[in-house]
């Protein structure tokens, strides 16, 4: 069954690799890449996504900037610590050259009109803070029949990775995160921390997908920094390829295993602002989240690795 996909994502090491893995998987027909501030800022973002596009060869599929700033409060933190000053590890003018403009109707209205003519309804992978997805909902409340399920990487229910409770994509756009998955009634499946954290991938899979070919070896260039970082930080030999376990999920649903939660964001100024947790009080009369929180971590990291081979 082929899924319609539109990607927003904020490249970024873990979503240069996710964007691959949309390439590699024959389900998916990939009808847009949208980007959002988040890891490094909105015209970074933007011209890796336009490399990446490139290095997959994906040059048929429109790329559209959305939002460079959260929806209310503004949130200066970029998480360049991780992916480098570039977002792509130091190594984004190693990649293609950009093959073409940014598409000028931007990412909201992308998203809208290809949702208004999709001739079935479209998975939305959200794979960086929400704002243009909030954006989206928001302004066009029309196409919310023709999503067919939005597919967000986010949120932590067990310790964050940017403050100690909150994860990163949450907490750039609290207010958003708050939209989409409290406020609004499309169908969510929910990719959190708790999960991808558990599907880290080791030293041996980063050396087998770097030496698998030139895809390969170029994102074995820009993971590089990612897995020093996290080597320092942890001490072990194995890095998150959070984006990714989204993007598999959308290319093959039910590959994560999901319970079904009533979701809260905290979005007041104090330390836990940013926080995503279950609220789970009796009677809570709060929509439904498909929380990924369970799958075969093995075979996940082996489908990943095994459909990026075939690209490189
Ligand atoms: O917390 C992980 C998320 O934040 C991932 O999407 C990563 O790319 C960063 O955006
Ligand atoms: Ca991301």
């Amino acid at each position: 069954m082929t899924v319609p996909v539109i990607i927003d994502t904020d490249p970024g090491v873990d979503d240069a690799v996710a964007l691959l893995l949309a390439a590699a998987s024959p389900e998916l027909e990939l009808l847009a890449i949208t980007t959002v501030f988040g890891n490094v800022g909105l015209e970074a973002v933007t011209d890796n996504a336009l490399r990446l596009r490139a290095l997959a060869a994906l040059g048929h599929v429109p790329v559209a900037a959305g939002a460079d700033r959260p929806l209310v409060h503004p949130q200066a933190e970029r998480a360049d610590r991780w992916h480098g000053s570039d977002g792509l590890g130091g190594c984004a003018a190693e990649l293609p050259e950009p093959d073409g403009p940014v598409n000028a109707r931007g990412a909201v209205a992308l998203m809208a009109d290809l949702l208004a003519v999709a001739p079935s309804p479209v998975t939305l992978v959200a794979i960086g803070p929400l704002t243009n997805v909030a954006l989206l909902l928001a302004a066009h409340p029309e196409v919310k029949p023709h999503i067919a399920r939005i597919v967000v990487m986010g949120g932590s229910l067990s310790g964050g990775n940017t403050t100690a409770a909150a994860e990163f994509n949450v907490a750039c756009d609290p207010e958003a995160a708050r939209r989409v998955l409290v406020e609004e009634d499309v169908a969510t499946t929910l990719v959190p921390l708790d999960l991808t954290l558990r599907c880290a991938v080791d030293g041996a899979w980063l050396d087998e997908l770097a030496t698998a070919g030139p895809r390969g070896a170029a994102l074995g260039r820009v993971i590089e920094h990612y897995r020093t970082q996290f080597r320092e930080f942890s001490g072990g030999d194995a890095v998150p390829l959070h984006d990714s376990l989204a993007v598999l999920e959308a290319a093959v649903p039910g590959t994560l295993r999901t319970t079904a939660l009533p979701l809260e964001v905290v979005y007041d100024h104090g330390p836990a602002r940013g926080v995503l947790f279950a609220a789970r009080r009796s009677g809570a009369g709060g929509r439904l989240v498909d929380v990924a929180l369970d799958a075969d971590v093995d075979e996940v990291s082996a489908t990943v690795l095994r459909r990026l081979r075939r690209l490189c």
